[in-house]
């Protein structure tokens, strides 16, 4: 048996963790070889492919990234793309397909599947907002780095009395700022689910003024206010005379300032979040993911995915795991509500 193997989408600490799991069990165990795709859908999409086995896959279980490369390259949107990665498959006498991605990935594996590719999918993502999985891996490490910044942001928002906020990544679900949030023992996390109310956050941030404690906020990209609040175009200059530059972060600082009369900064970790080496509790999950991908190849099961339920590892329809998106749900945010202020 020849089994691909691809990366796609944003990378993920544990990446490489899979990619060894799925090669060393598949090799020793099962007798299969391997072919790389080179980033993402790309690399089976135009052919191109790097050489797989034990000795590449040695050394590479802390490193973050992907051995492999990846991108958002989409072949559902390339005319022609479906049938292009077949031919490719069928010409490089691969039969079978682990795809490591997250929604847009493992949407584009569940329709290599209904037409005739055997494909099997490994959820990722640092959002962990994939159905069907209690946690992907990469986002214990997000969180962990989210909460390592928030407590230092507490000291100097204490030493220069501002409002300090810390914008974490979370287009549509706010995972990471619910739980670095939460960790870092933040006074206010505004999550995409709940749009937030400009005259609380200011409310808290007053409040918190009042004690000998500065306020820390947590804040997702995807956060937006209620309707009607914060026209603040980006580019404007804010009450200091700084330039925003329009990210919700930056816009919630300029509101702050404005509102309060009190100095607020804001601190984008963006890509920090998904670099360097992962948790223990992300390589173990991978890792995880990783042997019962490669058996799932070995049972023939194609058309699943495999997911975290409960401590288990457990296979469930490509479909089931891309319908919809796992958000936050109102009971799990109104939790941390009692931190709040
Ligand atoms: O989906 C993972 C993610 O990290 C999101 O949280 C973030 O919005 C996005 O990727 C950033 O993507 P890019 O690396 O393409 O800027």
């Amino acid at each position: 048996m020849r089994v691909g193997v691809l990366t796609g989408g944003g990378d993920c600490p544990g990446l490489n963790a899979v990619i060894r799991a799925v090669v060393r069990k598949g090799v020793q165990v099962f007798g299969f070889e391997f072919v790389g795709f080179r980033d993402g859908w790309r690399g089976p999409l135009e052919g191109d492919t790097v050489a797989l086995d034990v000795q590449a896959v040695r050394g590479i279980l802390p490193r973050g990234g992907t051995i492999l490369g990846s991108s958002r390259t989409n072949p559902l949107k390339v005319e022609g793309g479906v049938e292009r990665i077949k031919d490719n498959l069928a010409g490089l006498g691969v039969d079978a397909l682990i795809a490591i991605g997250g929604e847009d990935t493992l949407g584009v594996a569940r329709q290599l599947y209904d037409s005739g590719v055997n494909v099997i999918g490994v959820p990722k993502t640092i959002d962990n907002d994939l159905n069907a999985t209690d946690y992907t891996f990469g986002f214990d490490t997000a969180v962990g780095i989210a909460m390592e910044a928030i407590d230092r942001l507490h000291t100097t928002a204490e030493s220069h009395h501002r409002a300090l906020i810390c914008e974490v990544m979370g287009r549509h679900a706010g995972w990471i700022a619910l739980h670095a949030g939460m960790a870092g023992g933040a006074n206010v996390i505004l999550i995409p689910e709940q749009p937030f109310d400009i005259d609380k956050v200011c409310a808290y941030v007053e409040s918190r003024f009042k004690t000998r404690y500065a306020p820390i906020i947590v804040v997702a990209e995807g956060a937006h206010p209620l309707d009607g609040q914060m026209e603040l175009q980006a580019g404007e200059l804010d009450a200091f005379g700084h330039v925003r530059l329009g990210g919700i972060g930056e816009r919630l600082a300029n509101e702050i300032e404005k509102r309060t009369g009190k100095e607020a900064r804001t601190t984008v970790l963006g890509h920090i979040q998904r670099g360097g080496t992962p948790t223990a509790f992300d390589r173990v999950l991978a890792t995880r993911f990783g042997l019962q991908a490669i058996d799932a190849v070995a049972d023939g099961d194609f058309g699943k995915m495999v997911a975290l339920q409960g401590t288990g590892i457990v296979r469930v329809d490509l479909s089931a795991a891309t319908e919809k998106l796992k958000t936050v749900p109102v009971e799990r945010y109104t939790e941390a509500e009692v931190f709040f202020g």
